[in-house]
């Protein structure tokens, strides 16, 4: 990862501040993005101000190559089908998966002018794993596993660009589900491997597919769940 230059969306908290932290100590340049400034200074990590929401947002100063580009932002938004209003599931759409679009169409000249750029989403369990109360976001997060195949055809052989699907993971997005010794101990106890996910599984999961040594993989939904998706126990 040394000498490369990586761009993160949502690096401030979470899984994206945890990637960021790992590239850093690899010595690579990571540029920054999040609406909150980064919660410690890191070697070789520049931080700016963006907020994908905005409807004019722009990445500024991008660098003329970016060997790897991550998109964090997500939401958990959990109501039975019939109470999801049309304005909740445009907001869980623009945050998952128009945010995502955007900054990939804004980042793919640098990814192309890399040579060899590697892109990495987040989809989550509920695309594989039919739940109650889950329908606004795995509607959602299923257009971002859509959006993975398609520009992986499209991007072929220049970019690759895979995506992790967790389940339940220990960031400030969880914070409410696993806000109480019992909530965390159910939530541990409906996985397979009985725990919930870190950051730590989805940032290695995700330098793994940024590397050089994920060069044959691209189109590809990672599951990084614990089982929930494909086994019952
Ligand atoms: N945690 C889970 O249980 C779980 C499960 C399944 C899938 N996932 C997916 O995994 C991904 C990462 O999740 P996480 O748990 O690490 O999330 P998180 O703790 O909420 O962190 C998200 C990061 O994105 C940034 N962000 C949020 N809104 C933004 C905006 N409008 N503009 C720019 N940056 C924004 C946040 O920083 P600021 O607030 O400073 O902007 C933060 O740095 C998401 O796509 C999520 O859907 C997570």
């Amino acid at each position: 990862m040394e000498n490369k230059t990586y761009l993160i969306i949502g690096a401030s908290a979470g899984i994206g501040f945890e990637i960021t932290r790992r590239l850093s100590a690899q010595g690579a340049r990571v540029l920054a993005y999040s609406r909150r400034p980064m919660p410690e200074q890191l070697p070789g990590v520049e931080w700016q101000a963006l907020d994908v929401l905005h409807p004019d947002f722009k990445l500024e100063n991008l660098p003329e190559q970016v060997h790897g580009f991550v998109y964090c932002p997500g939401s958990i938004n959990l109501k039975s089908f019939s109470r999801v209003a049309a304005s909740e599931l445009r907001d869980d759409l623009e945050i998952n998966v128009v945010g995502a679009f955007r900054t990939l169409q804004q980042v793919y000249p640098a990814l192309r002018a890399s040579g060899s750029g590697s892109a990495v989403l987040f989809s989550s369990v509920v695309v594989q794993t039919g739940m109650m109360m889950h329908a606004s976001i795995a509607t959602a997060k299923g257009a971002v596993e859509g959006l993975t195949r398609s520009l992986a055809a499209e991007w072929a052989p220049t970019i690759r660009i895979n995506t992790i699907a967790p389940s339940l993971t220990d960031t400030p997005l969880a914070a409410k589900l696993l806000s109480s010794d019992e909530k965390r101990q159910n939530s541990a106890n409906r996985h397979p491997l009985k725990r919930v996910g870190t950051p730590a599984d989805m940032a290695a999961t995700a330098l793994f597919l940024l590397s050089d040594s994920a060069s044959f993989i691209t189109g590809q939904v990672i599951h990084v769940d614990g089982g929930m998706g494909t086994v019952i126990s």
